[in-house]
């Protein structure tokens, strides 16, 4: 296992290129599942996610190459194998997103349930119900989603709850159902909309993606062609919060402002300079934030997948504030070890209620997820002294070179194999 050591309080500014969305390139590489010819995926991010479900696609059967600009070039998509096992699903829920594919395609999915997860139980329930309402015929044996179906048959199918990766799935196997499908209560994200953008380029029907309703008319098969997935939106406002915290000045270059508008505004109000354009974004900031209070929302609210890292901005701002976390129960792991760094934090049920402090002070702490261990190298950099993050693992998920950006910014961050000083 490996750690980062970040002495804090370095002078942040500069100019990053954003990589590919990491959530939009997931499922674009489940969905070339369905393609029946070549596919080069452009703009995919280099990070363990996308690694493992290569390695879930290869497993399988699918052959592919990568070149040095980290396009993915898929030679043969035809699978051998219909499984994807434990060992993979455990490492990434995400790999739940090769159920509706395999299912459309090969009328066989047999997938492990994810299990839970350190931000909550995340069921997937409504990804089963609606693959139920196409027609597929789904049980669960010794802990595997197994799904049959003949041919899937288009339906009009309704989300209980908006669901990411849900949306997707069913996008997806709708591709190939017979007839006409219609999705209402679909989830909006940009991610959800690029998908079916790459659906739609290898010879899908769909419309409406990106808003509540989705309708595909099934076609009988996917062809081939090339696809640049779209900028990843939460390393983008990751990156952003970085440099309100240490008061810097940053260009972002290759991302997508519309993305963004409510972590641009909020970023405003805490004090920030803000100028976009097509595919930039430049802030400056010159004073310590303002505290802003915060609900997470599903798109175009704030992201969940932000409000680790805005708790962190907050813990440094000047005020009180309150983050209400509304789209997964159990995602405060960060506030124990931001307390640990001197923050003032507490929580009452999902809402966290943070005084500002001056400054934080660097300590030892332990990643927990994802996003937990983004905030934490956030407070890291803004500390005084240095930081000590234990089981980065998890930061190499789901952000692409991180710490070369980070450093190319301005920020002295090493890493190197951990001392055992965490038991849990
Ligand atoms: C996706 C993103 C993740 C982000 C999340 C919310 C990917 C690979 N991951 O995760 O980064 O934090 O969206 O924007 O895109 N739920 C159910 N039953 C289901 C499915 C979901 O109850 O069958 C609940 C979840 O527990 C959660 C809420 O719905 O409370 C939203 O989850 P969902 O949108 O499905 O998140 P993911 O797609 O897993």
């Amino acid at each position: 296992m490996q750690n980062l050591t970040i002495k804090g309080t370095c002078e942040i500014n500069g100019t990053v290129q954003v990589s590919g969305s990491k959530n939009a390139a997931l499922p674009i590489l489940a969905a070339t599942v369905l393609c029946h010819q070549p596919v080069c995926i452009q703009k995919v991010p280099h990070l363990k996610d996308v690694t493992t479900m290569l390695s879930l696609l290869g497993n399988m059967g699918m052959t592919f190459s990568i070149d040095h600009k980290l396009n993915v070039f898929i030679e043969d998509s035809t699978l051998n194998l219909y499984e994807a096992p434990y060992d993979l699903v455990k490492q990434m829920r995400a790999s739940v997103l090769v159920l509706g594919p395999m299912l459309a395609r090969y009328g066989y999915a047999k997938v492990s349930l994810p299990g839970g997860c350190a931000i909550g139980t995340r069921p997937v329930d409504q990804h089963l119900k609606l693959l139920e309402q196409l027609g597929a015929d789904i049980c669960v044996e010794d802990g595997y989603i197994i799904a049959k179906a003949k041919k899937l048959k288009g339906a009009t199918l309704t989300f209980d709850k908006e669901t990411v990766t849900g949306t997707e799935n069913i996008l997806m196997a709708a591709c190939l159902a017979e007839g006409q499908t219609i999705i209402r209560n679909a989830a909006k994200e940009p991610e959800v909309e690029d998908l079916a953008d790459f659906l739609n380029q290898m010879g899908a029907k769909i419309e409406g993606a990106g808003t509540n309703t989705i309708k595909i008319q099934g076609v009988s098969k996917l062809n081939g062609g090339a696809y640049q997935v779209i900028p990843d939106r939460i390393e983008a406002g990751t990156l952003l919060i970085v440099a309100v915290m240490a008061r810097g000045s940053i260009t972002l270059t290759e991302c997508q402002p519309s993305h963004l508008e409510h972590v641009l505004d909020a970023l405003k109000q805490a004090g920030a300079d803000i100028e976009v354009g097509d595919t930039w974004i430049k802030l400056s900031m010159t004073a310590r934030p303002k505290a802003i209070s915060l609900v997470t929302d599903v798109y175009p609210g704030i992201p969940t997948d932000l409000q680790a890292q805005f708790i962190a901005m907050n813990a440094i701002a000047d005020g009180e504030s309150k983050v209400e976390e509304t789209i997964f129960e159990n995602r405060f792991m960060h506030v124990s070890e931001l307390l640990r760094m001197g923050a003032d934090i507490t929580l009452d049920r999902n809402i966290a209620v943070i005084k500002g402090v001056k400054h934080l002070v660097g300590a030892k702490v332990m990643a927990t997820d994802l996003r937990a261990s983004a905030a934490l190298i956030l407070a890291g950099l803004c500390a005084k002294g240095s930081t000590q993050i234990d089981r980065i693992y998890h930061i190499d998920r789901g952000y692409a070179n991180i710490e070369e950006k980070l450093c190319k910014l301005g920020a002295s961050i090493q890493r190197s194999p951990s001392s055992h000083f965490h038991t849990a």
